[in-house]
């Protein structure tokens, strides 16, 4: 089976009602990123940062995985599918993708913001709140949202860069790549590999030739898209 490699970015949940991070007035959700996805913002107010990601969980949960989310479970069937998404929402998951690969961690799950914590240590969370006072690690500090803030490590990228490495077909999706340094991996697919890049937004970004682009939504350039490469796998 030739392996598929989908990189996924917040334009593909944006039709499933999850907003993106950057809209035209540079906020997300209404916030400046510095207030609430830094160490240093954690560091001088959790309990905004915590009402932020409760409320970024809340919308999660009630969304649901869109036909984009859906096309790429189905396409198991013809290929070895690896998902890797900078997103923290589970909707490849419940999608039924079996492969996913979180860069930026999963806000489904929580950590210790202790200073040394084991990063590796996960604790799921139960519904949509993380309470600062009441939910605490077995030390005594409380739970944050696992998730990667900027001017953190993202230490799943070396195991994301070998998996592009590894496509036959490298399909990155809804992504401005902008946030680094994740961004960088579009740069290491193989040059003998087939790459499209699907964004409304896909004229205007910057890629080397080998991407096709496909300048529509997740749902309309998937849907485009699938019919080629389930041809080409069979
Ligand atoms: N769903 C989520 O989990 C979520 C949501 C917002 C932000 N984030 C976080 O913020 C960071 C944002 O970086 P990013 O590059 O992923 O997002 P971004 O907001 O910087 O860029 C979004 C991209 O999606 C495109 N887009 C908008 N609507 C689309 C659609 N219907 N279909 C396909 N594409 C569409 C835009 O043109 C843009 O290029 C990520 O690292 C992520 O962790 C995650």
């Amino acid at each position: 089976m030739q392996k598929l490699v989908v990189f996924s970015g917040a334009g593909m949940s944006a039709e499933s009602g999850i907003q993106t991070f950057r809209n035209s007035d540079g906020l997300w959700e209404q916030h400046r990123v510095e207030d609430v996805a830094t160490p240093t913002a954690w560091a001088k107010n959790p309990e905004l940062v915590q009402r932020f990601y409760n409320a970024r969980r809340k919308n999660i949960l009630q969304a649901q995985p869109n036909a984009a989310h859906r096309v790429i479970a189905q396409l198991q069937q013809y290929f070895a599918v690896q998902v890797i998404t900078q997103n923290i929402d589970d909707l490849h998951e419940r999608a039924g993708s079996r492969q996913v690969l979180h860069l930026h961690g999963n806000i489904r799950f929580a950590r210790s913001s202790a200073p040394n914590a084991n990063p590796n240590m996960l604790y799921p969370i139960q519904g949509d709140h993380l309470d600062l006072q009441r939910d605490l690690c077995p030390q005594g500090y409380p739970l944050r949202p696992h998730v990667v803030w900027f001017g953190e490590d993202v230490p799943a990228y070396s195991e994301a860069e070998h998996m592009v490495q590894q496509a036959d077909i490298f399909v990155v999706i809804g992504t401005s790549l902008k946030v680094y340094p994740v961004a960088g991996l579009v740069h290491h697919v193989n040059p003998n590999a087939q790459a499209y890049y699907i964004d409304p937004n896909a004229q205007a970004q910057h890629l080397p030739t080998q991407y096709k682009k496909i300048a529509l939504s997740a749902t309309q350039g998937l849907s485009q898209l699938v019919e080629q490469l389930i041809q080409g796998a069979t």
